[in-house]
């Protein structure tokens, strides 16, 4: 049986909400199921400000629009994360600094990023990977230090916490993807949150193609007009149906996914007690909602092959991001610091496959063949 990389939730009850949109007539963005979601977002996590997206890349171009971003700035980003964190800055002309992963985990090491503070940085930006948060406490008081900006790239971390408080919620900015990949998924989707309030409105703006749309909807103005630069990133009320219903599934998503979290954590620990090679790393004062269970294998040549012996069984595993540093794109404009961290993970990362419908059992094989490879 061929086991995919990653799958969609899907129990049938989306069909509900997505009919109900279509008979409604109403298939446009900021409608009804848009609002059905930003209230669970509110209720739930006590997420305010909230914009749906058609994607998460636009919700950070959003950010990078919002904080009025120019080749005068630069931002601080983690190289190891996906193309859209760093795209929208390049996109206004702004230097991107690349910072280095942890040693143990490939979130942003907040004790190298004062080093790379300068007097043009305006921004620092930074991925909670696999859900898992990153050293907030610290990167914060840097943001106040020196009177930063914090973007809060929450793509991998619904309903995950930093000392109890849902990750999303401590940048000025934060935003979340609800690409097929996700937890949450409407297949693209995503979510900017200001959680600085002052930016919300001209984010309306930005919205809706530059004019003020929405507060001629609200009734605020007698008519509507181009009043800023923007883009159309409203999302369609048919994916927010879909949305709508990933989201009442939450609890039963969770509770799977991490279910076989733990099969793979139990099962692999052996590989980390006898030094063989490290399994997903928890971070101090941070949830886990099983968004990625990894390994860290000891090269690149061996992750190669365990990949390839994992399909041999028709199991997918899969790589993750390759260092932004020294992509083909930006390797000629970076400053040459070698981020030995982002490499190693960028080239011994391997994920393993994790949804919510993928059984026990299967997490048990996989396992078993994973020990097998490694001769135990
Ligand atoms: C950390 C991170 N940020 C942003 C994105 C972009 O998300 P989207 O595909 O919704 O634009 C991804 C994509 O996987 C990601 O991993």
């Amino acid at each position: 049986m061929t086991i995919p990389f990653t799958q969609v939730y899907l129990d049938g009850s989306e069909q509900k909400y997505i009919q109900d949109c279509i008979k409604s007539k109403k298939i446009g963005g900021s409608g009804s199921y848009t609002n059905n979601c930003l209230t669970f977002l509110k209720d739930k996590f006590g997420f305010n400000n909230t914009i749906l997206t058609p994607s998460c890349t636009d919700a950070i171009e959003m950010c990078s629009i919002l904080l009025n971003f120019t080749p005068e700035d630069e931002i601080i980003i983690p190289s190891f994360s996906f193309v859209s964190c760093a795209l929208p800055f390049e996109l206004r002309g702004s230097k991107i600094v690349f910072a280095d992963s942890c040693d143990d985990n490939p979130n942003i090491d907040a004790s190298k990023i004062e080093e790379l503070i300068t007097p043009r940085t305006k921004a620092i930006f930074i991925i909670h990977y696999g859900g898992i948060a990153c050293d907030l406490d610290k990167i914060i008081s840097l943001c106040e230090k020196y009177d930063l900006y914090l973007i809060e790239d929450a793509a991998h971390s619904v309903d995950s916490y930093y000392k109890g408080k849902p990750l999303g919620s401590f940048g000025d900015m934060s935003v979340f993807s609800f690409h097929e990949t996700k937890n949450i998924s409407c297949g693209e989707g995503g979510l900017l949150i200001l959680n600085d309030s002052s930016f919300y409105s001209r984010a309306e703006i930005l919205r809706d193609k530059g004019t003020n749309r929405s507060a001629f909807f609200q009734g605020k103005v007698d008519k509507y007009n181009w009043v800023d630069v923007g883009s159309s990133f409203v999302q369609s009320d048919l994916l927010a149906a879909l949305l709508y219903s990933q989201f009442l599934n939450l609890d039963v998503i969770q509770k799977k996914r991490i279910d076989v979290w733990n099969i793979y954590s139990e099962k692999l620990s052996v590989l980390n007690s006898k030094g063989i090679c490290s399994t997903t790393k928890l971070t101090e004062h941070s949830t886990n909602n099983a968004h990625v269970f990894y390994l860290i294998c000891r090269s690149l040549d061996e992750r190669i092959k365990l990949a390839k012996y994992l399909k041999s069984f028709d199991i997918t595993a899969s790589f993750h991001y390759q260092s932004l540093h020294s992509s083909p794109y930006y390797s000629p404009k970076h400053d040459g610091r070698i981020l030995i961290n982002s490499d190693k993970f960028s080239n011994q990362l391997l994920r393993l496959p994790l949804y919510s419908d993928l059984s026990i059992q299967d997490a048990e094989t996989i396992s078993n063949h994973i020990l097998k490879f490694y001769g135990l």
